[in-house]
């Protein structure tokens, strides 16, 4: 049997997967990454309507809450706040909460037998070495042993934003393999500084993102409606359309369920990624640029004082939430504003497919081994 593997970017937010296999890629799938639970209270409540309720308190996938007719007692729950689950159980739950997805999607069968499939991985970057290292060992206990995958492949994703974006990187680059990888996630921003592998001092993080964005955004609807507002791709349209990261969205009207909103103001959230003490759910947080700035001077210590050149003339910016028009130009403009002695260096590149870069870079990586007949170097038990 040929190769079975599944390619999952492993998002706050989102999963994005593709699987290889009969020698073909399937499309590409966005999943979203969240898991179901039943507390206590759920359980209590039902005991008191129905007295010998036998509902069992827990994490479950949407498969198993589908099926068991409970999604009435369940409640969506993220799998983590920021780069890391909190829970190894839950973690668990969330890697086969995805698979079934996939499952269902393709028609194919993977946990009925696990062993002849391979999961790559790409999972957050850590600002301390040791941390990464744990991170990446719980995700390979879960699939090796919790699942019983036949392999594993887990890597931070800046390497395979670089690896899938070299092409146009390679112009950029006054340095081999040096960048800077700036990813405007769902659930937090980053920054990592690459020489050959990313650099752990370097690594920076502010606790929002592209969800903290569409929530404002929501809640602007919300307040001119009072409707609440559930279906979030018309707003996000907008925001890739007109929304701007300078606060100067100009006049523009929408319908929306019947009624013309002015929406302006919700195409200004966007902003909140620069000026976050204008915005109460960013104020007091440090900016897109601020992590930008403390990334390239961790990078400028003795020793390396090019790196932070070569590493500002090629800055990759990443990630869904940098769909959003003017996040590369303002960040440009203000990064220059701080280093006027690097006027003319920086350059930001869009990557051109941000939110599947990652993906996209793993998938690079499995064709050119291919190419070369060689195989990811998997680690099995
Ligand atoms: N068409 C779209 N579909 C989904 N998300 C979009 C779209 N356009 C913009 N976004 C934004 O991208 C964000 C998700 O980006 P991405 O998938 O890169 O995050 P993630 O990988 O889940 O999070 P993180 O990198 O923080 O772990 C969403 O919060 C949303 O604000
Ligand atoms: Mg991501």
């Amino acid at each position: 049997m040929s190769e079975q593997i599944l390619f999952n970017d492993w998002g706050t937010t989102y999963n994005k997967c593709k699987l290889w296999r009969n020698n073909q890629y399937t499309d590409r799938v966005i999943l979203q990454n969240k898991v179901y639970e039943i507390t206590q209270k759920d359980v209590e409540a039902l005991q008191r309507s129905f007295k010998d309720s036998t509902l069992e308190t827990g994490i479950f996938t949407e498969r198993y809450i589908d099926n068991h007719g409970l999604s009435a007692h369940a409640n969506e729950i993220s799998v983590q706040e920021g780069a890391v689950a909190d829970n190894k159980y839950k973690l668990e739950v969330a890697y086969r909460n995805m698979i079934e997805h996939l499952e269902a999607e393709f028609d194919v069968s993977i946990l009925d037998d696990p062993s002849q499939w391979k999961i790559a991985s790409a999972i957050a970057l850590l600002d301390q070495a040791d941390a990464g290292t744990k991170l990446a060992e719980m995700h390979k206990e879960i699939i090796l042993d919790k699942i019983g995958f036949g392999g594993v492949y887990i890597r931070n994703r800046p390497h395979f934003d670089i690896v899938g974006n070299l092409k146009t990187l390679e112009t950029y680059m006054t340095s081999p393999f040096t960048a800077c990888v700036v990813n405007v996630g769902g659930g937090d921003s980053k920054v990592v500084c690459v020489s050959k592998e990313p650099v752990p001092e370097t690594v920076k993080r502010t606790p929002f993102g592209g969800r903290t964005i569409i929530e404002e955004a929501r809640a602007f609807v919300y307040a001119l409606t009072s409707k609440p507002v559930r279906e979030t791709s018309e707003i996000q349209e907008w925001l890739i359309k007109y929304g701007d990261a300078w606060g100067n969205a100009e006049p523009r009207t929408e319908d929306w369920r019947g009624k013309t909103l002015e929406i302006e103001g919700l195409l200004n959230t966007v902003e909140m990624l620069f000026a976050t003490s204008k915005f109460p759910a960013t104020n007091g947080k440090q900016s897109l640029t601020e992590i930008v700035i403390d990334s390239l001077e961790a990078a400028h210590t003795k020793g390396k004082e090019k790196f932070m050149r070569h590493a500002a003339h090629c800055i990759l910016l990443t990630g869904g939430g940098s769909l959003w028009r003017g996040v590369a130009e303002r960040l440009k403009v203000e990064l220059e504003q701080y280093f006027p002695d690097l006027e003319g260096e920086i350059n930001i590149i869009r990557s051109p497919d941000p939110q599947y870069s990652t993906l996209n870079g793993m998938i690079n990586v499995h064709t050119t081994l291919k190419e070369k007949n060689r195989e990811i170097p998997w680690e099995t038990r």
